[in-house]
């Protein structure tokens, strides 16, 4: 319910999740996986984000979405759901500059489990020819679901703020050389993309 959570519904989809066997088993699993321990770098990253695929692929969508696409009007509310995927373990690097998004590109394609995650999403996601800036709402879902499967991948989004819901991996185009558009597009799909 909204209202246990002061219409935090971050909160309450972490309450709803608590409440499921199964899904409160799966989340501690990831978070245990994903804590960043006393010194930075304690996490093993590949564990971390094996367990969130299986936060994913196991838990019950009505249940790992709804703490993946809650909605929030204030900040303290977009704080909770960028940390809820423990980034400084399964997204970023703290204390170091984000690389070129080439790299995680290019890891992706290489990888047998994220290639075909990555070419569903690009599939489900890209902008649908004639709907200009706007998200079909057929799409939404599948994009939506798409979305979550790059969850632990080496392309893992997350909400890159607490003052917005854009999502994006965490890197940038600054140091694409060449490759500039190549870089743009990925990025893209992400920043811009009114499906997300
Ligand atoms: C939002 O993010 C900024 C920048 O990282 C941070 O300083 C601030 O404390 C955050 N706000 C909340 C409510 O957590």
């Amino acid at each position: 319910s909204a209202s246990s959570a002061g219409g935090n519904r971050c909160v309450a989809a972490a309450e709803a999740c608590t409440a499921d066997a199964q899904c409160r088993q799966l989340r501690t699993e990831y978070v245990a996986r994903c804590l960043v321990g006393a010194a930075p770098g304690d996490c093993v990253r590949s564990r971390c984000r094996r367990a969130l695929r299986r936060f994913f692929a196991r838990g019950p969508a009505a249940l790992t979405h709804p703490l993946l696409f809650c909605s929030c009007a204030d900040p303290a509310c977009a704080e909770r759901r960028r940390q809820t995927f423990v980034p400084a373990c399964a997204f970023a690097s703290p204390g170091r500059a984000p690389p070129s998004c080439l790299a995680p590109l290019e890891r992706c394609e290489r990888s047998p489990l994220c290639r075909p995650r990555l070419l569903a999403f690009q599939a489900a996601c890209a902008p649908a020819p004639g709907s200009g800036n706007s998200c079909p709402q057929d799409r939404g879902r599948l994009c939506l679901h798409a979305y979550a499967r790059l969850v632990g991948t080496a392309v893992t989004p997350n909400y890159v703020d607490n003052a917005s819901a854009r999502v994006a991996p965490w890197c940038d185009c600054g140091a694409s050389g060449n490759r500039h558009e190549e870089c743009e597009a990925f990025r893209g799909l992400f920043i811009r993309n009114s499906c997300l």
